[in-house]
């Protein structure tokens, strides 16, 4: 069995990626039709060689651009249908969702319309493909934390639909300490919390959004590295990391694959998790980006194996769908084992006489 063949086939979750970040080029463009929205680009090829980044605010520059074409419930159904379905054929079992409704209801997009369409399309999903989703709403950190409680007061007609709320976007310049009170109401409600730490930022903000805003989990956190004592405090208290592989090249926090943590935060003992961020952006579903550390950091199946089930541990979903899920992985790894078997004995001399 291929690596490829081996990562299609492992069940998986996927933890974080942003709804908005899955908009395909040629969505983006229908889109920008249907809604009269008048957009840069022309093709689909004028699209991808505009996903040029040096930064992530280069790209969030493009992101909060190309919001504007989601305007109708039918648009958010859409884009959010497509990527469960993107995700169910590679084999995530469960997907956790960023929406970022700041970016949305700052145009003047009610949040009703933002979460009837996609809280259609994660039901429709369920019903036809099995694929069972989750919502995280993120605040937008540029913004100050009274918007962020804005927000959370505004979803309240949808707080049984919602799993959690996390922090997303600029991150130098606007630390978690900013958010902490937002962070203190939102687990008061009982929500779970996450938020985007050391993609850019340095090992201080992971550490602020360990003990200040008490996240569940992080989101990248790549810088953790830089602090061999936070290292430690995430290992023996198990808080995941949501890594974005893909992202992080295309962003240029890492310069190439080979460069990039994964492997020694594995090996330092982090309940690591491979994911796609943005996938339509970033050249990449969550497969790929499996792909890619496999080819660039030599992981072995084992190693792929424990990075999917940690996506479970890691997952805010029941118990007893997550240990159905862990016994999948188990039948998936034996039945790999068995293929290697079959075709080294298919090699001997006495199997093809
Ligand atoms: N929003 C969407 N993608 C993001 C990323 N990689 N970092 C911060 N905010 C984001
Ligand atoms: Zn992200």
């Amino acid at each position: 069995m291929t690596p490829e063949q081996f990562i299609a086939g492992l069940p998986k979750a996927e933890l974080h990626m942003h709804i908005e970040g899955s908009i395909e080029p040629a969505l983006m463009l229908a889109l920008a039709r249907r809604n009269g929205v008048a957009i840069r680009w022309q093709t689909e090829a004028e699209l991808r060689d505009a996903y040029r980044f040096t930064r992530l605010q280069d790209f969030l520059d493009l992101y909060y651009d190309g919001c504007r074409v989601l305007l109708q419930v039918a648009d958010f159904h859409e884009v959010t249908r497509d990527y469960l379905r993107r995700a169910h054929a590679d084999g995530v079992r469960h997907a956790e969702m960023f929406l970022g409704p700041q970016g949305h209801t700052t145009r003047g997009v009610p949040l009703a319309v933002v979460m009837q369409g996609v809280l259609s399309a994660m039901e429709a999903a369920e019903a036809e493909d099995g694929i069972t989703s989750g919502l995280i709403l993120v605040a937008q950190r540029h913004r100050s934390e009274e918007e962020a409680m804005a927000l959370l007061a505004e979803a309240e007609p949808w707080y049984g639909r919602i799993l959690g709320f996390g922090l997303g976007g600029a991150e130098l310049g606007h630390p978690p300490s900013k958010f902490e009170r937002f962070f203190a109401r939102c687990r008061e409600l009982g929500f779970k919390v996450t938020a985007h730490a050391g993609e850019e930022g340095p090992a201080a903000y992971v550490r602020e959004a360990v003990e200040l805003l008490h996240v569940d989990r992080l989101d990248h956190g790549n810088a953790s590295l830089e602090d061999p004592a936070l290292v430690q405090e995430l290992a023996r208290r198990r808080i995941p990391l949501t890594v974005c592989p893909l992202s992080n090249l295309k962003l240029q926090v890492v310069t190439d694959m080979a460069a990039h943590p994964l492997k020694k935060l594995m090996d330092a003992g982090l309940c690591v998790t491979v994911n796609s961020d943005d996938p339509s952006y970033f050249g990449g579903y969550v497969n790929d980006n499996y792909l890619a550390c496999q080819q660039a950091l030599g992981l072995t199946q084992a190693e792929l194996a424990q990075l999917a089930r940690q996506s479970f541990e890691a997952a805010f979903m029941p118990e007893a769908q997550r240990a159905q899920a862990l016994a999948a992985i188990d039948a998936w790894v034996a039945l790999a084992d068995t293929d290697v078997t079959a075709a080294a004995t298919s090699l001997l001399p006495e199997a093809s006489a």
